[in-house]
């Protein structure tokens, strides 16, 4: 009998201490890495650069799943809802985390509720660009241009809860226009149209564009920064353009779904911020125009305050343009 009771003790032991050991081991397979647009975009390009450093620390491959669908909304409700085992984790951005809650009433997740925050990789000014033949040879010329001609303008973008979608309903608002929108399933391809002189205008992350802004395929307008940005330094700050309401930049961050646990969190947390101290992968995300966070910047915290600050920043510029359509 007491060899009976010994060994169901033992059992019950090594049942309780199991997701410890699991937790302390972790990962011991490979990690999805959701991107809530299309390969070759922004988002998928520090998923890319980050998760590949990621995978040299943890010693596991990332999995890049790129996830379309509703300017990013159907990935996040599709990581918030998976099973909370660090398995399955999402490149996040300021339009799914933040802009997103005021432009979707019905959507599927709360950002700031749903999911653990790891950490933020990359801070992405954003842009206004054009198609290279574009009349407006200043920021000043396409207000008033755009003005003009609104009802033979498309603007491409990500889809509603995007980054360009969003951003560039900040610019309209301020303009006072609504053109045509063209939604893609990331800025990869939108900005594939806009090379290809398919759509006139968008708003785009640094990330996205500064080769082909260099090489002459799109026109940069201004940056929507305080500063100008160190790898594209003739485009202007919007103030300096004359239009110093356009304020935007987005960022990238990486998210877990809520009830991870904590020393899972903290793992990536810790290779995320392995990658951002890396200078390899600092080197390459500087080129790209990012802005990469400082050490009070990084982690579970600071993305968490971020969050809660964003999604009330965005809210209030998407209640002031007014209704979509
Ligand atoms: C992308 O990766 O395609 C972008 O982040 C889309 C966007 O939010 O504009």
């Amino acid at each position: 009998m007491l060899v009976l009771v010994r060994l169901l003790s033992c059992v019950v032991a090594m049942v309780a201490a199991a997701p410890a050991l699991a937790q302390g081991d972790y990962p011991t397979r490979p990690v999805n890495l959701v991107v809530p647009f299309a390969a070759g975009g922004p988002t998928d390009i520090v998923a890319r650069i980050v998760g590949e450093h990621m995978s040299r620390t943890l010693k596991q491959q990332f999995v890049i799943e790129n996830v379309l669908g509703a300017g990013g909304t159907t990935a996040s409700t599709r990581v918030a809802k998976s099973k909370p085992d660090g398995y399955s984790i999402i490149m996040g951005h300021m339009g799914t985390h933040a802009a997103s809650v005021a432009l979707y009433p019905k959507l599927g997740y709360k950002p700031d509720v749903d999911f653990a925050p790891i950490g933020l990789a990359a801070g992405t000014p954003v842009l206004i660009l054009s198609k290279k033949d574009f009349a407006p040879k200043d920021l000043k010329e396409f207000v008033n241009y755009v003005k003009a001609n609104v009802s033979k303008l498309n603007m491409a973008h990500a889809g509603v809860g995007s980054v360009s979608f969003t951003t560039c309903l900040l610019l309209n608002s301020i303009i006072g226009v609504k053109p045509t929108s063209v939604p893609y399933s990331g800025t990869g391809p939108a900005l594939t149209a806009l090379i290809a002189g398919q759509v006139d205008y968008m708003c785009d992350q640094i990330v996205n564009v500064v080769q082909q802004i260099e090489a002459g395929q799109i026109k940069a307008y201004a940056i929507g920064t305080r500063e100008r940005s160190p790898v594209l330094p003739n485009v202007p700050t919007a103030s300096e353009a004359g239009l110093p309401e356009f304020q935007a930049s987005a960022w990238n961050a990486l998210f877990a779904p809520q009830g991870t646990p904590q020393p899972i969190v903290d793992r990536l947390a810790g290779a995320l911020d392995q990658a951002l101290s890396d200078p390899g992968v600092r080197k390459r995300l500087l080129e790209l125009g990012s802005v990469l966070p400082d050490q009070a910047g990084r982690g579970p915290k600071a993305l968490g305050a971020l969050v809660k600050s964003e999604v009330e920043r965005w809210t209030k510029v998407i209640q002031a343009a007014g209704p979509l359509e």
